[in-house]
């Protein structure tokens, strides 16, 4: 795609908690889409995070498909560890010089419906997007915390879910709705350089039904079948969705400018 086609085009990137922060050459990957206009939106994750410091409160910790089984006394923990992610994040891009702004997804960006059995674990049913693309649109990096709201209650997210929410609604509401025949890019940074297959070499593009297969085959497993799940669900709204190396130099810039790397994700062949 060229700069020019690229340039006010929403891109979504969900950093995994698994790259521990934001590694020096992703925030070079976002400084360079900067550079070309592209409004960036940061979905945080925070997994390990929350996992240390919950065993160090002496929390338990389980989770069902991925999933992180959220009681009462554990949303305080996780509000307060994903809070901070964000907000480091957002500091660490200002410091690079780019103007950043971190919003709460609790504070009444991501309403959620809770997912049964798994306690107060929300997916994502609608999104404030003005909040996300006004301060995006101006010229800000917006850091995402993906925190859910439901009435009076904060509701843990699953940060790839509320990635392909975001990228969803960008995609029903300005991309569908206005006409205009875009694909909203949707990018998962993680510790992995894609998903791997059978033979544990990397698929270069996953269809559903690949995905489907892989986590029936116990090959997608842990925190790669939410990632999977969500992605895909995605690519049916008609995202452009990647799944990428966020240690690796330059694979984000990669993907947004050449569509090249990781697996991408496609709703069939
Ligand atoms: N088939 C697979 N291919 C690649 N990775 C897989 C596969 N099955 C399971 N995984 C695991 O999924 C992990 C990535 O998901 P994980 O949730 O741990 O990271 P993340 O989403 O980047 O971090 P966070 O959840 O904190 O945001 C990989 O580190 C890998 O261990
Ligand atoms: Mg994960």
């Amino acid at each position: 795609m060229s700069n020019k086609t690229l340039r006010n085009q929403f891109t979504v990137v969900k950093v995994g908690g698994s790259l521990d922060g934001m590694p020096r050459s992703l925030l070079e990957d976002i400084r360079r889409l900067r550079m070309s206009e592209v409004p960036v939106i940061v979905v945080h994750g925070g997994g390990n995070a929350i996992t240390a410091e919950m065993n160090k409160r002496g929390l338990d910790v389980e989770k069902v498909g991925g999933l992180r089984v959220t009681s009462r006394e554990s949303i305080p923990v996780i509000r307060e560890v994903m809070c901070n992610i964000g907000e480091r994040i957002t500091r660490r891009i200002g410091e690079e010089g780019m103007p950043a702004v971190h919003i709460n997804g609790h504070r009444r960006v991501l309403k959620v419906e809770p997912i049964e059995g798994l306690g107060l674990v929300g997916r994502v049913t609608e999104v404030s997007l003005p909040r996300i693309l006004s301060p995006a649109g101006e010229g800000k990096v917006v850091v995402v915390t993906p925190l859910g709201w439901r009435e009076t209650s904060h509701y843990n997210v699953n940060a790839d879910d509320a990635a392909a929410a975001i990228a969803k609604e960008i995609q029903n509401r300005v991309h569908n709705e206005k006409r205009v025949p875009q694909s909203v890019p949707l990018f998962y940074l993680t510790d992995s350089d894609g998903i791997r297959g059978v033979d544990g070499t990397k698929i270069n593009t996953a269809t559903m039904e690949d995905i489907r297969r892989l986590i029936a085959q116990g090959i997608i497993t842990g925190g790669m079948i939410p990632k999977a799940e969500a992605a895909i669900e995605a690519a049916g709204r008609g995202a452009t969705v990647r799944i990428l190396d966020g240690n690796a130099p330059m694979s984000l810039l990669h993907a947004v400018f050449r569509g090249e790397g990781g697996t991408a994700i496609r709703r069939e062949d």
